[in-house]
């Protein structure tokens, strides 16, 4: 597999990763850009840039998941991140947006929609691109995530609509926050309707 960096190959980046990620989100990130390649063929985009691209977004999408606490807030401030208050007050949000400066400053991605991808894959955004539901879907399916009631239906459709599996993620991950009494990040909810709202146009 080809890899869209500027400073490493398919080996090294994962002989890299191997060792920033512990065994399990390894397992898991190799999981995602597997699973992204597979739904970008399914979907018709077979093209080796185009599958070299969506498995680096997928190999690097949780780069930055498994900092410890000094080393997260380290890259904050020496990337100028700036967090919203729901980053702050739930850290583990934190890892999508530092992950897209981490694949751009460490990893030497320059592609904007891998590093976007990386970007929105755990909160979603409205009208994501191809690439973006992708990797936002693949992270909610792959194989090696704990098994949910709701893949039954999700995982047959993801094939067949994106839109659609999209829609589906976002209303389980709300009713999932919903029943923890957890709060709804932003673009969350303006995912939601923007994807409830376009599935509503298509089945009418
Ligand atoms: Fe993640
Ligand atoms: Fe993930």
């Amino acid at each position: 597999m080809l890899i869209c960096s500027e400073k490493y190959n398919d080996e090294e980046l994962r002989a890299l990763l191997r060792k920033k990620l512990d065994a399990a989100r390894y397992e898991h990130s190799l999981g995602v850009a597997y699973t992204a390649c597979n739904l970008f063929l399914s979907h018709g985009h077979g093209s080796t840039e185009e599958l070299s691209r969506v498995y680096t977004a997928g190999l690097l999408h949780d780069c930055a998941k498994c900092l410890d606490e000094d080393k997260r807030d380290k890259y904050i401030k020496k990337y100028n991140v700036e967090l919203s208050e729901m980053e702050t007050q739930h850290p583990y949000l934190i890892h999508a947006k530092l992950g897209a400066v981490l694949a751009k400053e460490k990893y030497g991605v320059t592609d904007e929609e891998i590093l976007s991808s990386i970007r929105w894959h755990t909160t979603g955004c409205r009208n994501m691109s191809f690439m973006e539901a992708v990797i936002f879907s693949a992270d909610f399916i792959e194989p090696n995530r704990k098994q949910l009631s709701c893949y039954g239906e999700i995982r047959p459709l993801i094939y067949k609509d994106l839109d659609k599996a999209v829609y589906l993620i976002l209303k389980h991950t709300l009713q999932h926050l919903n029943d923890k009494g957890q709060p709804i990040e932003e673009h969350t909810k303006e995912a939601f309707e923007y994807y409830s709202e376009l599935c509503e146009r298509e089945v009418k």
